[in-house]
């Protein structure tokens, strides 16, 4: 609770700090150190005792430097003291968290793990670790408590799968993608989950409502391909999955809910901070007992987000992708020909003329249709996802390499300008465009 007070920069050896921005707080057992960075990047560190960041232990001694606007709690299950250097936008202690409900609804999966793990017969059900859906409203802290799950399982040596179905922040890769990666390691509080070659679909909105029925037909091949996966590693089957879903909770939203659950054979759903949605979730999950319903508290800490600083977030994202979370990338321009490129859209498409059709048929775009997209004005700013496809018509079924941003489209030579993360060819030809844009500030 207490704050140790303004300790003199010189003092700590910070010498470079004008005004003293050094601040000691000691941390008593169970409560936890809840800061908003504000423009500036602070530094903190553990001096004393032992804590963590959403699941990740720090290091003693060691700083860490957390880049603006980043918003997280340092938790203590004992106590600890943490210096902290800069002025945070907010920086105020709790001792009232939902933190004991969480880390036993760990303990419960570890023990399904150590269940799965130790099962004689590799094909049945019994050697499926669990599969962990976290649902519930916007800000209600569903990706933190992904990731903590996360971190604690892989603090004990387990290789849990994260799988991301929020279209709207983009916690592996960029906004616009469901994807999935194994998580080897806690993770890393400053830099996030490490960009190893994780299993990206692109989506190309930033809210399914764009087209609900590619977003569900998507949902179904990362599914597909992780079970697969699974197939054939015993050690992933065992550890499970982790899904982190988006907070739109209401009509479509909860169908597709409800579709992720049954797509990935979700068989522990945790449901934050809404009463509601889990006595809807309950009641239509009843009559399925391998699956359990359970509902937590929601952490007092989590902070509301509007809608303006959602779409910066998403900026910040595409721009990290690019640049790195400390300017530490650096992306190629490169210059193409039009004739390069084979880029398509999901979606839409040119509709059939009402003449054309039976009296009385709507003319609706087919929304999993493969369009051609012409290379022209139209495709500046848009972030363009590079497919794996080999063909157009496997774009659908095909996850993506990376990403290019384009830069200019010079219409009189037919070249294009685009920003790529590293160098060379692109690993394919085929490109996806959808309305995921990006200004480059
Ligand atoms: N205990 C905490 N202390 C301080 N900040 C927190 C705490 N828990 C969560 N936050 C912060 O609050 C914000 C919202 O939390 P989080 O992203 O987990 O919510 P969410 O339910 O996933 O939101 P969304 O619906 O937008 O996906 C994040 O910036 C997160 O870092
Ligand atoms: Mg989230």
């Amino acid at each position: 609770m207490a704050y140790g007070g303004g300790v003199p920069a010189a003092m700590s050896g910070l010498a470079s700090a004008s005004a003293s921005t050094i601040k000691l707080v000691k941390l008593e057992r169970e409560s936890e150190l809840r800061i908003e960075v504000g423009e500036m990047p602070l530094r903190l560190r553990l001096l004393n005792g032992n804590a963590e960041i959403y699941g990740t232990e720090l290091p003693p001694e060691i700083w860490l430097t957390f880049p603006p606007r980043l918003k997280f709690a340092v938790f203590t299950w004992y106590e600890a003291t943490i210096e902290m250097d800069g002025t945070p936008e907010t920086d105020y202690t709790a001792d009232e968290t939902p933190m004991v409900s969480y880390v036993n609804v760990n303990a419960v999966l570890e023990g399904r793990r150590n269940h799965a793990k130790a099962s004689p017969s590799k094909d049945s059900d019994a050697s499926q670790g669990p599969r962990v859906i976290v649902v519930g409203p916007t800000d209600s802290g569903k990706s933190t408590l992904s990731r903590m799950l996360l971190s604690w399982a892989a603090k004990l040596g387990w290789k849990p799968t994260f799988v991301d179905l929020d279209i709207g922040q983009g916690a592996i890769t960029i906004p616009g993608c469901i994807a999935a990666t194994p998580i080897e390691l806690p993770i890393d509080p400053v830099e996030g989950i490490p960009l190893e070659m994780p299993l990206v679909y692109f989506f190309g909105h930033a809210t399914p409502s764009n087209n609900v029925e590619l977003y569900k037909v998507l949902v179904k091949e990362l599914a597909q391909m992780l079970e697969r996966q699974f197939n054939g590693n015993a050690e992933s089957r065992a550890a499970g999955m982790v899904i982190n879903t988006m907070g739109w909770i209401e009509g479509v939203g909860y169908e597709l809910l409800l579709h992720a659950i049954d797509t990935f054979k979700a068989n522990v759903v945790l449901v934050l901070g809404q009463e509601k949605l889990f006595s809807m979730l309950r009641d239509v999950l009843k009559n399925r007992p391998n699956v359990d319903v359970v509902k937590l508290q929601k952490s007092g800490g989590v902070v509301s987000r509007n809608s303006k600083v959602r779409q910066k977030a998403r900026s910040y994202r595409i721009r990290e992708y690019f640049y790195g979370l400390t300017n530490d990338l650096s992306p190629h321009a490169n210059v193409a020909n039009f004739s390069d490129f084979l880029v398509y859209r999901i979606g839409g498409g040119p509709q059939a003329p009402r003449s054309a059709l039976p009296i009385g048929a709507d003319p609706v775009a087919n929304p999993l249709r493969i369009v051609p997209v012409n290379v022209d004005q139209e495709l500046l700013h848009l972030v363009l996802a590079v497919s794996y496809a080999k063909d157009a018509d496997q774009i659908i079924s095909s996850n993506v390499a990376g990403f290019i941003f384009v830069t200019n489209v010079d219409t009189q030579r037919k070249t294009i300008t685009y920003l790529a993360p590293s160098p060379g060819m692109l690993p394919s030809k085929y490109l996806i465009a959808g309305t995921l844009t990006w200004l480059e500030t």
